[in-house]
């Protein structure tokens, strides 16, 4: 299966803060918005991660990530020069998509959960069609809202309903076989003028192949897209992190645990960075697997 964060957004709405830099390189508290997501990828199992960015920070995104050999992945870009939609994604990916199946999360979605990395690799495993995560929010009008009957069978899906069927928000971290290309190609712009994922969905769910997970209460769940949810995703991450002394979404330390990287490749990858918070941490979880190692 590939991978695919969709970073592309103009982040209008986080201006001034968004205007010289993408707001998904903005930090949520100690790393990079985009970091995130990846780790959201990367706990899946996922190793060919295509990014796609706006023409404006593409330099940017490259300057951070490369070509991902860092984390022990395989990173390539492109750019989505209007933005057309989510679904548009697989308009662009289609060459790197290839003959996978593939995933799509959004640069702003941040998941944090216990169990969630064999959640996604089940997900993956059994995914005849497309699957999708529910989650229960208090303003569900906000997003795509999901409609089950009293068996948990997806009724209906729709795009920020004015009046929500349901609680359950759709999640933006998305699983599809590899029909997905031909199917967003066949999708006509909504109102907005978008390729919606929604429609996208509602093309499986008409073909009885959308299935939804649900995210429960241990869950959270949090899209950075206001300077509010920013600043909570922040103190979330911070709050966890001090409480636990362990980093969420430390890409070094997932590629590590995951077998992606050898601590000895991953010593010489972040030689160069000196001495602060974040590659300290890294150099510290080296030495404790090598502790683990020769004991
Ligand atoms: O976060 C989950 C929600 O994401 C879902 O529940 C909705 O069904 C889905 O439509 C989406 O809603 P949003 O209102 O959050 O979508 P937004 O337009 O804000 O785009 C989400 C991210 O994707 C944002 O960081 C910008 C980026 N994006 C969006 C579009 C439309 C692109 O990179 N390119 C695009 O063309």
């Amino acid at each position: 299966m590939k991978g695919i964060v969709l970073a592309a957004g103009a982040g209008t709405r986080l201006y001034p803060a968004s205007q010289p830099i993408s707001k998904i390189l903005l930090s949520i508290y100690d790393k990079p918005m985009i970091y995130y997501p990846l780790s959201t990828l990367m706990l899946a199992g996922i190793r060919d991660i295509l990014i796609i960015t706006n023409e404006k920070d593409y330099d940017n995104f490259k300057k951070l990530l490369g070509d991902g050999s860092q984390f022990g992945i395989n990173i390539e870009y492109k750019i989505q020069f209007v933005q057309r939609g989510i679904a548009d994604a697989f308009i662009i990916a289609e060459d790197f998509i290839g003959n996978d199946d593939v995933a799509l999360i959004l640069g702003d979605n941040i998941f944090h959960g216990h169990g969630f990395s064999t959640i996604m690799q089940n997900a993956i495993r059994n995914n005849t069609g497309a699957t999708v995560f529910g989650y229960t929010v208090k303003d569900p009008e906000r997003f795509g809202v999901v409609e089950f009957d009293a068996d948990k069978n997806v009724l209906s899906i729709e795009e920020k309903p004015a009046h929500p069927k349901s609680n359950y928000a759709v999640t933006g971290l998305y699983f599809y076989d590899n029909r997905v290309c031909s199917l967003a190609k066949q999708l006509k712009p909504s109102a907005r003028g978008e390729l919606e994922i929604t429609d996208l969905n509602k093309k499986y769910l008409e073909l009885k192949e959308l299935k939804v997970e649900i995210l429960g209460r241990g869950f959270a769940w949090l899209d950075t897209g206001t300077h509010d949810s920013m600043l909570q995703a922040s103190n979330f991450v911070q709050s966890m992190e001090l409480n636990k002394g362990v980093k969420i979404a430390c890409l070094e330390e997932i590629a590590l645990n995951q077998g992606f990287i050898t601590a000895d490749e991953l010593i010489k990858q972040i030689s160069k960075y000196g001495n602060n918070d974040y590659y300290n941490y890294v150099r510290d979880v080296i030495k404790h697997q090598q502790l683990l190692c020769f004991n």
